[in-house]
């Protein structure tokens, strides 16, 4: 369970949320929050011994350099983040990420010892287009075509509808199964093996009344959990849903 705080919080809020997590959660899933860069000394600290992991929201697809305003992929490791989101949506639509760049990323931040959370997703008009499977395809092949299978098996993938993120209307479950299943197949392509051991996680509104139907299906493995993710008592809640 991933929680996706984007661009909020400051250092009073951060505190409060995560000393709500820390002291409720007895994770029997796996949890991490993915926190903005200034925070993520802060959050380190509030983390260490909880069993929560680290992660951010981004990273440079480059290593090292001349590179103003980007954050790489060792620095994030520097300060104990286990995951980074790459290629949310909201960094494809209004950051203008590429499908190259975004595989570009997903390398750079395996490279650093990070676990990249590869979002994919079909905006409302594709959907109704009938172009999901095309959209979804495009983006992952992206990054698979080539991959080695030890990459696959140190990658993790968030499907989130594009129409479903911050809206409040979901994917049901049904339809976010389906895609999912498509996933799970693509992946299988570079190792059958790898593919079914890859945690896919479904995104896009999900709060503590859809939480469970969505995750009982066969291969949501848990869920990317943006404005819920803000409020201790529904992130809990969200994350007692995956047990
Ligand atoms: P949401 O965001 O849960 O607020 O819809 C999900 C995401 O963008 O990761």
């Amino acid at each position: 369970m991933a929680g996706n705080w984007k661009m909020h919080g400051n250092l009073q809020q951060n505190a409060a949320l995560l000393s709500a997590l820390t002291t409720a959660v007895a994770p029997s899933c796996e949890v991490g929050v993915c926190v903005p860069y200034p925070y993520l000394s802060q959050a380190g600290q509030l983390l260490a011994g909880s069993g929560l992991a680290l992660g951010a929201q981004n990273v440079s697809e480059h290593a090292v350099g001349a590179y103003t305003g980007e954050v790489s992929a060792t620095m994030l490791a520097d300060f104990g983040c286990r995951y980074v989101l790459v290629g949310h949506s909201e960094r494809r639509t209004l950051f203008g990420e590429t499908d190259a760049q975004v595989a570009a990323k997903c390398l750079a931040a395996q490279d650093a010892g990070l676990v990249p959370v590869l979002c994919v997703g079909e905006t409302l008009a594709e959907r109704q287009a009938g172009v999901t499977e095309t959209v979804v395809g495009r983006q992952l092949a992206a990054v698979l075509d080539g991959l080695v299978p030890e990459r696959l098996e140190r990658l993790m993938v968030a499907y989130e509808p594009v129409w479903a993120i911050g809206t409040g209307l979901t994917a049901s479950p049904e339809e976010a199964q389906a895609v999912h299943a498509f996933i799970r197949h693509r992946l299988a392509t570079v190792d059958m093996q790898a593919a079914d051991g890859v945690r896919i996680l479904y995104g896009g509104s999900v709060k503590p009344q859809n939480a469970a139907t969505l995750f009982a299906q066969p291969d949501i493995d848990g869920g990317l959990i943006g404005g819920a993710s803000l409020v201790a008592e529904d992130f809990l809640a969200i994350c007692q849903a995956a047990k």
